[in-house]
């Protein structure tokens, strides 16, 4: 990165709220040139080294911090740029560049890449589809498998957390109504039913 590119950047980040140093550490010989996203990013909801996200890549002894689950991690011994997940993509294709602002764009509708997907957690990072071939079918996959695996994202209350925001604009005809959530509403299992178990 060119210096004024990086000096119109910082001001960017600044404002932003994550600079230079959160991912990189302060400049010296503790300086990272090639941050892991999971140093930050450190699990789900039910496994994380203290939170699902952190606002500083360093741990307080100012080393890069190990994360206590890898569901969100580049895989060992590759750098961001190569590493590849959900059906071999790189997870550039669905996050984009680092560097960009914010820093990291979500893909997160089926759509734009299958026609229909039947899976419960088949998805990204264990995700499940979405829209109203969802709102059918989860029932049944709680059901069946019970809605534990549901709170890693959901939450150990099952009232939503940062990994179970909606990704758009959302709106959905069901029996309990007409819900709609706006764009980034963490969804829990009570933003419909009347507690975790269905009423
Ligand atoms: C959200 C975290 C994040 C922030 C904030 C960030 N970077 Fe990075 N940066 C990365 C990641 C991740 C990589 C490595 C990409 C890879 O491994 O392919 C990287 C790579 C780099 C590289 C290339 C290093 C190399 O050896 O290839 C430079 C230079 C760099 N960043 C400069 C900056 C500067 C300057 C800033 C502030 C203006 C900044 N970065 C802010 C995450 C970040
Ligand atoms: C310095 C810690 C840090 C690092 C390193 C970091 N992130 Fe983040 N990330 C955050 C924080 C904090 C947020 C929440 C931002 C907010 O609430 O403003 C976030 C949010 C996100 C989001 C959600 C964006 C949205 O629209 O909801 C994605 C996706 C993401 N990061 C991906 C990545 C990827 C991919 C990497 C590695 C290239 C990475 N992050 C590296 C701290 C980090
Ligand atoms: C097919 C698209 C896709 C690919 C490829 C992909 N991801 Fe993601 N990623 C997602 C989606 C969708 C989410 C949002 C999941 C959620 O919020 O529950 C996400 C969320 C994230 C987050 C943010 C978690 C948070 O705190 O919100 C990180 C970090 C991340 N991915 C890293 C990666 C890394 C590293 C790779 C490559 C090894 C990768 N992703 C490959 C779609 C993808
Ligand atoms: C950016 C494109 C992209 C997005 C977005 C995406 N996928 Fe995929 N997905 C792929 C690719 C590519 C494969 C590998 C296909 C193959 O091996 O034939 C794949 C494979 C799968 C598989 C393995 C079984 C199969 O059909 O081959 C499942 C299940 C799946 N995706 C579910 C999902 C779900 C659910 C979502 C949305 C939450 C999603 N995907 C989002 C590109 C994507
Ligand atoms: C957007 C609204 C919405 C959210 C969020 C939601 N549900 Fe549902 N749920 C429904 C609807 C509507 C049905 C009935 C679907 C059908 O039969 O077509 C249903 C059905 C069910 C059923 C089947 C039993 C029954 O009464 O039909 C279970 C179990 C269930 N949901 C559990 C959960 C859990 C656990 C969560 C959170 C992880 C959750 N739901 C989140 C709307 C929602
Ligand atoms: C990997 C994280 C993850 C897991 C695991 C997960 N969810 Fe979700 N869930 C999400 C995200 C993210 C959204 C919001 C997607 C959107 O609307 O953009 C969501 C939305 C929903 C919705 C509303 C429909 C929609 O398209 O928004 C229902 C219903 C739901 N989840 C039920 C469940 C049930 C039941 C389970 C367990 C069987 C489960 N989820 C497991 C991340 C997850």
């Amino acid at each position: 990165m060119c210096l004024l590119a990086a000096l119109a950047w910082r001001s960017l980040a600044a404002a932003q709220g994550l600079a230079c140093d959160a991912c990189h550490g302060s400049p010296g010989p503790g300086r990272v040139a090639a941050p892991l996203c999971q140093s930050c990013h450190t699990g789900t909801a039910l496994r994380n080294s203290g939170r699902i996200r952190f606002r500083s890549a360093m741990d307080e002894s100012g080393k890069p911090r190990q994360a206590a689950d890898a569901t969100f991690g580049v895989p060992l011994n590759l750098r961001y740029a190569q590493a590849t997940g959900h059906g071999g993509l790189k997870c550039v294709t669905c996050h984009g560049e680092p560097h960009q602002q914010p820093h990291a764009r979500v893909l997160a509708d089926c759509a734009p890449c299958h026609q229909k997907v039947d899976t419960i957690e088949g998805g990204p990072h264990g995700l499940h589809p979405l829209g109203e071939q969802w709102i059918a079918a989860h029932g049944l996959a709680v059901d069946e498998a019970g809605a534990a695996a549901c709170r890693k994202c959901h939450g150990t209350d099952e009232r939503g957390t940062v990994l179970s925001r909606a990704q758009a604009e959302r709106r959905f005809q069901t029996r309990y109504g007409e819900k709609r959530f706006a764009r980034g509403t963490p969804i829990g299992c009570y933003s419909c039913h009347a507690g975790p178990s269905p009423a």
